[in-house]
């Protein structure tokens, strides 16, 4: 069964279409990483109106590579968490397009399309697991009950994960989008050479917090800018990645631990991260967890996930 996915909720327009929520028929992306570069983040209402003239042509190439309209089955649509205007943009296309193709509509959870990402590249992969969902907007430990049935067991209490690279990013003068470029600096610097805070809670073991990491990043810079004192931007975000991955890998890790069924699957953005991937690895392997991690190219937004997760809701 094919099913058309469409994304809209940020900076990235995607149309894919996906057979029987595993395989990848078409995947049309267009960022907007160039246009909203210019102003350090992404501006909503230019997301809206960029995502407005995309959409048309990247839907139509999807459609066409997948065989045609008729042999699509339903129309997926994230329909939230995102930008208001940028989700708008993508609900009211796959209105339309189910509306005069006489289609059904499936909405999509834009978090629960990042985990389906996992259904793509691991065909054996089924519920229930452990989740870590890890993007620009959430840090999300979830028990993954069903296909659709989803329990939150730990969330941020302030800023996500992807916002606090992004954030820090910018503090190095490393511009928008941050997380990939810390990364790369991150390889050459020294993660022992400072120590940046890793908030746990008594109470709530799942809890995240990251705005304490990312102000200590800020005050750092500031405070060596104010005494004319050299420091290194490789060593910070070295210490820096360590201290977020550090915390979403002992969580994560431990959540999937207590929850006995042995499996943990990552999700989002900042899942294309390779100490958090690698961290992840080693984790786990002491723990005996099985770890599912998605293909790089489907860490960040897409149609594809969105077409995946939109299947298993339609069925
Ligand atoms: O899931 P996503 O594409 O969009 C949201 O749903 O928010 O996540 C985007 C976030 C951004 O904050 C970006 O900086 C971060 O993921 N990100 C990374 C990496 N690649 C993207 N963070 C750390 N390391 C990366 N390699
Ligand atoms: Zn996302």
């Amino acid at each position: 069964m094919k099913i058309l996915g469409i994304e809209s909720s940020c900076d990235e327009t995607a149309v894919s279409v996906v057979e029987d929520g595993r395989k990848i028929l078409s995947n049309t992306i267009l960022s907007q990483i160039d246009i909203h570069q210019l102003y350090g983040g992404v501006v909503p209402e230019i997301a809206a109106r960029a995502h407005c003239e995309a959409i048309s042509g990247l839907a139509k190439k999807a459609i066409r590579e997948a065989g045609g309209l008729e042999t699509i089955e339903a129309i997926a649509v994230t329909n939230a968490p995102g930008l208001i205007g940028a989700l708008l943009v993508g609900m009211n296309f796959a209105k339309s397009l189910a509306f005069s193709a006489g289609k059904p509509l499936v909405p999509v959870h834009h978090l629960k399309g990042h985990v389906a990402a996992n259904y793509i590249t691991h065909p054996d992969l089924t519920p229930p697991f452990t989740a870590l969902i890890a993007s620009g907007g959430h840090s999300h430990i979830v028990e993954v009950l069903d296909y659709t049935t989803y329990k939150i067991i730990g969330h941020t209490r302030d800023d996500a994960a992807g916002e606090a690279f992004d954030k820090a990013a910018r503090v190095l003068g490393l511009g928008y989008p941050g997380g990939a470029k810390m990364e790369e600096l991150a390889k050459i610097g020294d993660p022992t050479a400072i120590s940046f805070p890793k908030v746990h809670f008594p109470d709530s073991p799942y809890d995240f917090s990251f705005s304490g990491v990312k102000t200590a990043v800020i005050n750092y810079i500031h405070t060596k800018k104010q005494t004319q004192t050299a420091y290194s931007a490789p060593d910070v975000a070295a210490a820096f990645t360590e201290a977020v991955c550090g915390v979403l890998t002992e969580k994560a890790v431990l959540a999937a631990e207590m929850s006995g069924c042995g499996k943990l699957v990552l999700a989002g953005g900042v899942g294309a991260n390779s100490f958090l991937r690698e961290g992840l690895e080693n984790a786990c392997r002491q723990k005996g967890i099985r770890l599912y991690l998605p293909q790089k190219a489907l860490c960040g937004d897409n149609g594809a996930m969105i077409a995946s997760q939109g299947y298993y809701e339609y069925l």
